[in-house]
């Protein structure tokens, strides 16, 4: 754990780690992001944006942005393969809670596949709760919860 770090996705940062970024989602295929995806402005996005390197590679990233006013709303959450089960997710999270301190902001949202049981349960240990169940034009055929986890 001796080289790991949080580093700021900024757009020139995210600009830069773009191949890298796309490479590590490459083959998952339940988002097909490309560029256009990474760089789009969204509000706040370019300060709840972050990764997790170990060394010059990057395990894990977070993409956000303040969609729903008042929360840290996840756009996409990805550890890579050979980092999962260690805790980088669970970094992922309590490094988006510390910017929703830092933000003065009330706690993470996020969207998450039914079907994907994996994240779901990853999710809800560390405490998020399911809000709602979303069948829409984003979700595609088979239905989301929207996630929420508030500060206090
Ligand atoms: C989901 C994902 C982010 C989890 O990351 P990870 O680094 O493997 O998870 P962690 O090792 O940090 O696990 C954190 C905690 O969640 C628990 N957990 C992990 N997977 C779980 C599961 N399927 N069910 C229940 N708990 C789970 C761990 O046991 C750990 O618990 P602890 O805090 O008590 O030790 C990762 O598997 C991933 O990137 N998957 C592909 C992308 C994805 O599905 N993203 C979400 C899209 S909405």
């Amino acid at each position: 754990m001796n080289n790991i770090n949080i580093i700021d996705l900024d757009i020139a940062t995210m600009e830069n780690n773009l191949p890298q970024l796309i490479n590590m989602i490459n083959d998952w295929p339940l988002v097909n992001w490309g560029k256009k995806n990474f760089m789009c402005e969204l509000p706040g996005k370019w300060n709840y944006s972050f990764a997790i390197t170990n060394g010059k590679r990057i395990d894990g990233f977070c993409i956000a942005s303040e969609k729903i006013t008042g929360f840290i709303y996840i756009h996409l959450l990805f550890v890579a393969n050979i980092a999962r089960g260690k805790g980088m997710g669970k970094l992922l999270i309590n490094e988006a809670l510390r910017r929703c301190n830092e933000y003065r902001l009330n706690g993470v949202v996020l969207r998450c596949p039914i079907s994907n049981k994996d994240a779901v349960g990853f999710y809800q240990q560390l405490g998020f709760v399911i809000s709602q169940i979303l069948c829409d034009d984003i979700s595609g055929e088979t239905p989301d919860y929207l996630l929420k986890l508030n500060l206090n």
